[in-house]
């Protein structure tokens, strides 16, 4: 392989429209933070890029609907997804985001460098407009039925159902997502890449000189090109982008797949001054980490927006990864079908290593995968606390108990302790080799391996019962476990950046360059370490049991038909004008003897005190709602229940699950103001 001076790792850009989830994690950052760190370790010059992807009509959208600005959107989620990458310990060196200046500026720059060399066509053509939102409709601006699985909801885009890329032309019966109405065509000026006219040039470069790609790369990156590349649009009629910076093309913003991966350059330019020997020198190593819906906009687009531009490296390596399902179901955003990282990490404060070691363990390196709470409790379980965490405790506390926490001299070695002494520098290689071919899982297995070799070394010597006859035999095995656990630290550190760092924290190491691993003389004889405490720890059932809850909790709001009743028959001003609402103020509340539902509340309703009794006692205690200003019908006729006169009723939201809620007015007000 060819030996390059420096590495530029950029992680896919997130849509700021949503907060991190796990299939994210599993497919791009986990990943990319493991490849990074180990290259780190390694000594090479590495910088990790990622950012914000702040365009797109995903999100201009949701600003629609939720009646704000997409800055605001944009603010929201990179603010809460900046944090979580933060505090989940994925360690780029720069979270940047592409309503950045900076961004403006070089998407523009790179606009214009391929306009001015006329690698663009420019052409007019008829696009579907809005009339009544007077818009043109791109991507997912419309919807209609795919030619394809007659699925009715297909986007401008993309058909979600089976996956097609689709342009709004095709659809059947288009609909526009704003306003609902049926769109006519109108024409518009925009500018294509002429990919057909770089298709021999990827050909080559991808079919024949990266053969090495991952086969569901290279198989989609074939199959595209065996269908034949046309020109694309790179340009939109929307109003949230970066301009088109030439005359004539007011109103319209650079595609947002055109603009985003150009991000990925921006982020160098505002990480360091530097930045041009990571994007122009062909020393340097470029990666992209990807999911597997960006595969040809990162094989395919960006690298024929780098060829016609003329300056760039191209990409060497593009490991995406397919999807992750939560629970036998695909991840979604707007179904709320997902485990969100920023919800994780307050969950299970301090575990971000179980998460990583689960999504890395289950990676969809290959094919689909699925990630269930039950198997995360195992990986968690049987795996951490009961192989790493149980053999580095055994180490760490006979260390202790045996020499005050000094490292013992190795005596003279037997045929076993030999083998297990190379079996490091081999488990070493095999970790190398999984991390190299971006084979992250197997990568994992292996240094997991390690501590397997420990446990069964403990297991086969016996350190506990050969100490009351041969202390001698005993130091030399500690010495051993002691080498094995110097080692998990340096290999395991890509993939669980925190317990290592505790680890060597606790043996007294600081931090080790990848090369060292290996070695069976990392800890000298002598050497001091502390008193461990427990490296992972059991999760139980019941903290489990609550993810599995609110997922079925999603599910059933998911599956529920209408979020509230159909409406009632009209009723005449008159009629409503014979109630008499008001506000008062509950004095005393106590349950009603032998029922389970009523409560005997006293109401000063501001006309007088009276008593009403009212069906909430499963939902309030009494104790909580004394004092309440609360909403009542005051003029229903009395009547008695169980003995008790009710004069009266309380006015209560209910939702469609039987869930009731007081109507209070917003801020205090008299007792008796009337309710209209
Ligand atoms: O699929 C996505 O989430 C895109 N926002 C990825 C963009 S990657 C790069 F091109 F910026
Ligand atoms: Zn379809």
């Amino acid at each position: 392989m060819k030996k390059f001076k420096r590495h530029l790792i950029t992680s896919a850009l997130p849509y700021a429209n949503g907060p991190i989830h796990i299939g994210h994690l599993a497919g791009v950052y986990v990943p990319s933070d493991i490849y990074t760190r180990y290259l780190r370790m390694k000594g090479e010059d590495v910088i990790s890029i990622c950012g914000s992807d702040e365009h797109g009509v995903p999100i201009t959208l949701k600003a629609r609907n939720e009646g704000v600005s997409p800055q605001e959107i944009v603010d929201r989620y990179h603010t809460i997804n900046k944090k979580a990458f933060e505090d989940f310990g994925i360690a780029f060196d720069i979270y940047s985001r592409t309503s950045n200046k900076i961004h403006y500026e070089t998407a523009s720059e790179f606009f214009l460098k391929l306009y001015e060399k006329r690698e663009f066509i420019e052409k007019t053509t008829e696009q579907y407009y809005d009339e009544e939102a007077a818009c043109f409709l791109a991507d997912r601006y419309i919807t209609g039925t795919c030619p394809h699985c007659g699925n009715e909801n297909a986007y401008g885009d993309q058909c979600e159902k089976c996956g097609t890329s689709l342009s709004p032309n095709e659809l059947k019966n288009p609909r526009s997502t704003v306003s609902g109405s049926k769109p006519v065509l109108r024409e518009t000026l925009h500018w294509y890449l002429p990919l057909d006219k770089y298709e021999p040039w990827l050909r080559k470069w991808i079919l024949e000189d990266h053969r090495e790609w991952k086969s569901n790369v290279y198989g989609q990156c074939k199959s595209w090109l065996d269908q034949g590349l046309q020109p694309r649009a790179v340009s939109r009629d929307l109003d949230w982008g970066v301009p088109v910076p030439v005359k004539g093309a007011e109103g319209k913003v650079l595609y947002v797949w055109f603009d985003a991966p150009i991000g990925y350059i921006s982020a160098t330019r505002e990480l360091t001054p530097d930045w041009e020997k990571y994007w122009k020198d062909p020393e340097t190593r470029m990666i992209h980490f990807i999911g597997k819906d960006n595969i040809v906009f990162h094989c395919i687009i960006f690298p024929a927006m780098l060829n016609a531009e003329g300056s760039f490296i191209l990409p060497d390596n593009v490991p995406a990864n397919e999807f992750l399902n939560l629970e036998n179901d695909k991840i979604s955003t707007s179904r709320n079908w997902a485990v969100w990282l920023h919800e994780y990490l307050s969950d299970f404060p301090g575990k971000q290593d179980v998460l990583r070691y689960s999504l890395c363990a289950s990676a969809p390196e290959t094919k689909d995968n699925d990630f269930t709470w039950k198997e995360f409790q195992a990986r968690n379980n049987n795996e951490l606390v009961a192989i790493l965490g149980n053999f580095v405790n055994r180490t760490l506390v006979l260390t202790g108990n045996y020499y005050g926490g000094r490292v013992p001299e190795r005596g003279t070695a037997d045929e076993n302790d030999e083998m297990v002494l190379k079996e490091i520098d081999h488990l070493k290689a095999n970790v190398e080799t999984g991390l190299d071919n971006f084979r992250f899982r197997e990568a994992l297995k292996e240094a997991m391996n390690l501590a397997r070799l420990g446990n069964k070394y403990l297991a086969d010597t016996e350190p506990w019962k050969v100490v009351k006859t041969d202390p001698e035999r005993v130091k030399t095995i500690m010495n051993i476990a002691l080498q094995i656990t110097a080692n998990l630290t340096i290999l395991l550190e890509p993939f669980l950046p925190f317990s290592m760092k505790k680890l060597r924290e606790w043996i007294n190491l600081g931090d080790l360059n990848w090369n060292f691993a290996g070695k069976t003389d990392l800890l000298a004889p002598g050497h001091q370490i502390s008193k461990p405490e427990l490296l992972f720890e059991k999760i139980e059932d019941e903290a489990i049991q609550k993810q599995i809850d609110k997922l079925l909790q999603t599910k059933k709001s998911n599956e529920a038909p209408a979020q509230c009743l159909p409406a009632k028959d009209p009723v005449t001003f008159e009629e409503f004008s014979k109630m008499d609402l008001r506000t008062a103020t509950i004095l005393e509340a106590e349950k009603v003897p032998k029922t389970t539902k009523l409560l005997k509340l006293k109401i000063d309703t501001g006309i007088d005190i009276r008593t009403i009794v009212s069906g909430i006692a499963e939902y309030f205690e009494p104790a909580n709602i004394i004092g309440k200003q609360i909403s009542i019908v005051a003029n229903l006729e009395p009547r008695k229940i169980r003995g008790i006169e009710s004069k009266g009723m309380i006015l209560m939201a209910e939702d469609k699950d039987g869930k009731l809620v007081m109507v209070s007015p917003d801020e205090k007000v008299n007792n008796g103001s009337t309710i209209k």
